[in-house]
């Protein structure tokens, strides 16, 4: 019917109006009602997940003047693990991974950057590996390479295409929209890479990114290089 008509179209025009909601990042039209549901659901979700209380024991492996970065292991007290998990989903959500898809959880390390706002608003998760890519140039593959190799190879990289021995594969790293380029990323790894061995720093080479989104490329191209 006619009046239906105009509906829609008065809907497609308001979706124009475009805001980004300044506590938990998302991008949504406020006009629209579908787009307002979403991001009720997702706001609260959201803050629920980043939620940081402060623990009795926190394991803080280094403080700044705008926040802390908190280690948590596997065998840490359950509400810690439940922490880091929640905040890796929020991740995998907005990477599209498939949830539950670490190599091996129970050596993962997370690393979270708590605000001073007692948000978490950057999370990193290394793992130990034993090979991994420089970034520089991205080789064709050759004719003979399995399907296994060719995934492999393009799945884990940091800097050239000749495989490297690296100690330290980062799974995932994200840090909140509205909490970029201020350095968290940076600070997150140069923590890695103090503290992922007890007593000695990993070097650049000794890292490796796997599954490196364009944001992931730019950024680790950018660490590599400095
Ligand atoms: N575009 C261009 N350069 C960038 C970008 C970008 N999007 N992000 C970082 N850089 C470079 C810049 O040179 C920057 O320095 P500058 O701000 O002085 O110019 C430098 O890297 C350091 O950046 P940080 O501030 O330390 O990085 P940030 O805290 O913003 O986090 C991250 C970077 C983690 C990639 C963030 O953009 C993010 O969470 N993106 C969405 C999730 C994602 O794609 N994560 C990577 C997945 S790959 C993986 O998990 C293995
Ligand atoms: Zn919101």
């Amino acid at each position: 019917t006619e009046s239906d008509d105009q509906l829609i179209i008065d809907a497609g025009q308001k979706q124009f109006g475009a805001i980004t909601c300044v506590s938990c990042g998302m991008i949504y039209s406020a006009d629209s009602l579908e787009d307002n549901v979403q991001h009720t659901q997702f706001h609260q979700r959201f803050l629920d997940s980043v939620k940081f209380v402060g623990w009795k024991k926190e394991r803080v492996v280094a403080e700044f003047w705008d926040g802390k970065i908190i280690l948590v292991l596997p065998d840490d007290p359950k509400y810690a693990v439940r922490k880091a998990e929640d905040v890796r989903q929020l991740a995998d959500n907005e990477l599209g991974f498939q949830q539950g898809s670490l190599s091996c959880p129970s050596q993962a390390k997370t690393y979270l950057f708590v605000n001073s706002d007692r948000m978490v608003v950057g999370c990193l998760i290394a793992e130990h590996i034993r090979q991994g890519f420089r970034v520089l140039d991205q080789q064709e593959p050759s004719k003979d390479m399995t399907k296994e190799n060719f995934m492999e190879h393009h799945r884990a990289w940091c800097c050239s295409t000749v495989p490297q021995e690296a100690i330290c594969g980062i799974s995932r790293i994200w840090v909140f929209s509205l909490a970029r380029r201020k350095g968290i990323a940076t600070r997150l790894l140069d923590t890695v890479r103090n503290s992922f061995i007890f007593g000695s720093c990993l070097t650049k080479e000794e890292i490796a990114f796997s599954d490196p989104t364009p944001d992931g490329k730019l950024f680790a191209t950018k660490y590599c290089e400095t």
